[in-house]
């Protein structure tokens, strides 16, 4: 398995798991992503995408956005948007790889802290996931939104 930068090529691979992932989806009615922003994501000079490729398919990706690498705080935030690993292939240690290699990109670019709305619902594998990898838990909140 080897972690590699996500290319636009990848794109209908990367949308097709991040559509099959019920965890990703936030809203009663949009989908996870519009397709024109996960698109973007891929090639966006401010995010980290990394896919997890064997030799024949990705089994999972992770995507940051790292808002706050250009501005001029002292603590500079990225947002973990997205870690999806194919359900087949979990518990192997996968996601952790993405993470650990996605936190390496967010430090070069001058990234100080990383946040992330977690799914507290089901059987809190994020949750537990993301307490491994140190992070604290906040509070919980509700996702409201609405079409203008
Ligand atoms: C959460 C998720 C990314 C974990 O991927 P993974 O490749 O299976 O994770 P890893 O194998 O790297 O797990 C590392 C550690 O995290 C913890 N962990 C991961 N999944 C867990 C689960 N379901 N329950 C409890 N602990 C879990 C364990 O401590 C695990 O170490 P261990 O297997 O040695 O006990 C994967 O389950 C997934 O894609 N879930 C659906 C999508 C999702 O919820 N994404 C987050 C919203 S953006």
């Amino acid at each position: 398995m080897d972690v590699r930068t996500a290319a636009p090529s990848d794109f209908e691979a990367l949308y097709q798991i991040g559509l099959a992932t019920p965890e990703l989806r936030v809203s009663q009615t949009e989908q996870f992503m519009d397709p024109d922003e996960f698109a973007y994501a891929i090639v966006n000079p401010l995010a980290v995408f990394l896919v997890a490729q064997t030799e024949s398919e990705i089994t999972g990706f992770i995507y940051a956005h790292a808002k706050d690498a250009n501005k001029p705080f002292q603590n500079r935030y990225a947002c973990l948007v997205y870690l999806a690993v194919l359900p087949g292939f979990r518990r192997l240690g996968i996601a952790r790889q993405l993470f650990v290699r996605c936190e390496e990109r967010l430090r070069e670019l001058g990234i100080t802290h990383i946040y992330s709305w977690a799914n507290s619902e089901g059987d809190l594998g994020i949750v537990h996931f993301m307490e491994q990898q140190q992070f604290l838990r906040g509070h919980q909140y509700v996702w409201m939104d609405k079409k203008l």
